[in-house]
């Protein structure tokens, strides 16, 4: 199994075969969970599974009293009980059944008549952190609903449960937002696309672009939900915004040139304003995010904000003057404080990349650790929660192998080893802030990802490595390897086009469009300069 069960008694040789006599049913609280397994378990199957549940089939329960998202698994000859703390736990047993059967079990329709035989098995399963998530870029490279759908569902089948949508950025604008159409009609679209990685200045040719319309965010949103999958969503505030400045040039600096939605690669300089307007704009912006997504928490970036403009802009240096702030980075920071009031005053809670630290944000935030451990030490110092993703453990578009043959190379080698490995909580934490570190999640950009199919080349088998980092006990990696090959099976059968051990399949290599591979020691000695500067700070 995988990500690897708290513990699993094995019970002898007694088996349970489905059959077409199977009952599947449960408590009222749990009837969404029934109907997915239901459906999950009967395209490749072909049997009915009908309700209620009856002697001899697949019970499925809630018992409070035990952690949320944990359960209780019973493999007997005379029935199957899965009892969650909650339905989220009853899923996350369901999932788990689903991985005592064959790996044809994970096609959608039948290729082979069983047995469908179960072993004689007791597990008692919970996971080890709260936010157990990936994120996906859908600015670099749209990915259709279809394929979000399709990512929801293998979220859920490694047991994650957060899906951080990066909608916006300087290459494209992704989600409608009726107030302001032209973010989508303007913003949504450009006229071509770097190829491979920035150094080499090389494009196609090619337009790109695409959105989601309102009603494509609800079906995202109930049918993560219904997989107890929370879609957060990030709109991305002050820098990574040329496509929004593109659409309302007012938004920008007025820095000369008008503003072309971003067809390259890297950290644009095109940020915004720090006019009350803008402030407004964006707000308005939120509130109709908030009316689409039900997270508690609300991403606003918060990133690599390049200040050269607001250096040159007379507005800018004026708002520093009149609030007494001693510096642009400060001057962020009172840029996220105005979007954090807004979110709190909503109930709901900040969620950005780790510069947002910068410029004193009150504690309560929630901060997603991408620049190595030192950041997430610092931000639960803070006072905030924090989610592990730092980019040398979690960034699945670096390189997964230092071979000739991997697909526009670039970052530090991040192997499937190496992201078993990821330890979310840091060495020096202290032990009283243990319980800021939530969780963690796994990074796809998606510059050199344009299709479900890169995706997928980029996101497996190390999604699974890291949804086993994070459900499973601290150094519990005991038979990772067999288990993971096992997994490929189940890959295989859900039509998941992973990155073979061996290395890339012929049309898995990209020989028209060079990288930039980066070393370790290199991105070490950054990240290590960068943490003196915070600890100075
Ligand atoms: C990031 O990689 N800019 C969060």
């Amino acid at each position: 199994m995988l990500p690897r069960p708290v513990a699993v008694t094995r019970t002898g040789s007694g088996t349970f075969t489905l059959d077409a006599a199977t009952t599947l049913g449960a408590d009222p609280a749990c009837a969404g969970v029934a109907h997915w397994l239901r459906t999950a378990l009967s395209g490749a199957t072909g049997l009915p599974l009908p309700g209620p549940a009856g002697p001899g089939g697949i019970a499925l329960t809630v018992d409070p009293t035990m952690p949320a998202e944990g359960y209780h698994l019973r493999v007997r000859p005379d029935g199957i009980a899965i009892t969650g703390g909650s339905p989220a736990g009853a899923f996350y047993g369901a999932q788990t059944l689903r991985q005592l059967l064959p790996p044809a079990v994970y096609r959608r329709a039948p290729v082979t008549a069983g047995p469908w035989t179960v072993p004689g098995v007791e597990i008692a399963d919970a996971p080890r952190f709260g936010w157990r998530g990936c994120m996906l870029d859908v600015a670099r490279h749209f990915l259709p609903v279809a394929g979000v759908l399709r990512l929801v569902d293998l979220l859920a089948a490694h047991k994650l449960n957060v899906l951080h949508l990066h909608l916006t950025d300087d290459q494209g604008w992704r989600i409608q937002i009726r107030r302001y159409p032209r973010l989508t009609e303007v913003g949504g679209w450009r006229a071509e696309s770097m190829v491979g990685s920035r150094q080499h200045e090389r494009f196609d040719g090619r337009p790109h672009g695409g959105y989601y319309s309102q009603d494509d965010i609800r079906e995202i949103v109930a049918y993560a939900a219904e997989r107890f999958v929370t879609v957060v969503p990030e709109i991305d505030l002050p820098g990574h915004t040329q496509a929004a400045i593109a659409a309302y040039p007012e938004l920008g600096n007025d820095s000369g040139e008008p503003a072309a939605v971003g067809t390259r690669w890297g950290v644009s300089g095109r940020v915004l304003n720090v006019s009350d307007e803008t402030v407004a704009f964006f707000r308005h912006v939120l509130d109709e995010v908030m009316e689409l997504f039900p997270s508690r928490h609300i991403g606003i970036g918060g990133d690599e904000c390049v200040k050269d403009e607001w250096r040159a802009s007379p507005l800018a240096q004026q708002r520093m003057r009149d609030l007494g702030l001693r510096g642009e980075d400060e001057l962020q920071g009172w840029f996220v404080r105005q979007f954090q009031q807004h979110l709190a005053a909503s109930g709901r809670m900040l969620f950005g990349w780790d510069e947002i630290l910068e410029g004193s944000l009150p504690p309560g935030a929630t901060v997603a650790a991408w620049r190595g451990p030192a950041l997430a030490v610092a931000a639960a110092r803070a006072g905030h929660e924090v989610v592990a993703c730092w980019d040398t453990a979690a960034y699945l578009d670096y390189r997964q192998s230092d071979g000739p043959d991997e697909p526009i190379p670039v970052g530090t080698v991040l192997t499937v080893a190496d992201v078993r490995a990821f330890e979310p909580v840091p060495a020096d934490l202290p032990a009283e802030l243990r319980d800021r570190i939530v969780g963690a999640q796994c990074n796809l950009w998606t510059e050199h990802a344009d299709s479900p199919r890169t995706v997928d080349y980029l996101a497996f088998p190390r999604l699974s490595a890291f949804a086993e980092a994070v459900w499973s006990a601290a150094g519990s990696a005991d038979g990772f390897d067999d288990r993971l090959h096992a997994h490929l099976g189940r890959l295989d059968a859900l039509g998941v086009e992973y990155r073979p051990p061996g290395g890339p399949l012929p049309w898995q290599r990209r020989p028209d469009a060079a990288g930039w591979p980066r070393d370790r020691a290199d991105r070490e000695a950054e990240l290590a300069a960068l943490t003196r500067n915070v600890q100075q700070s």
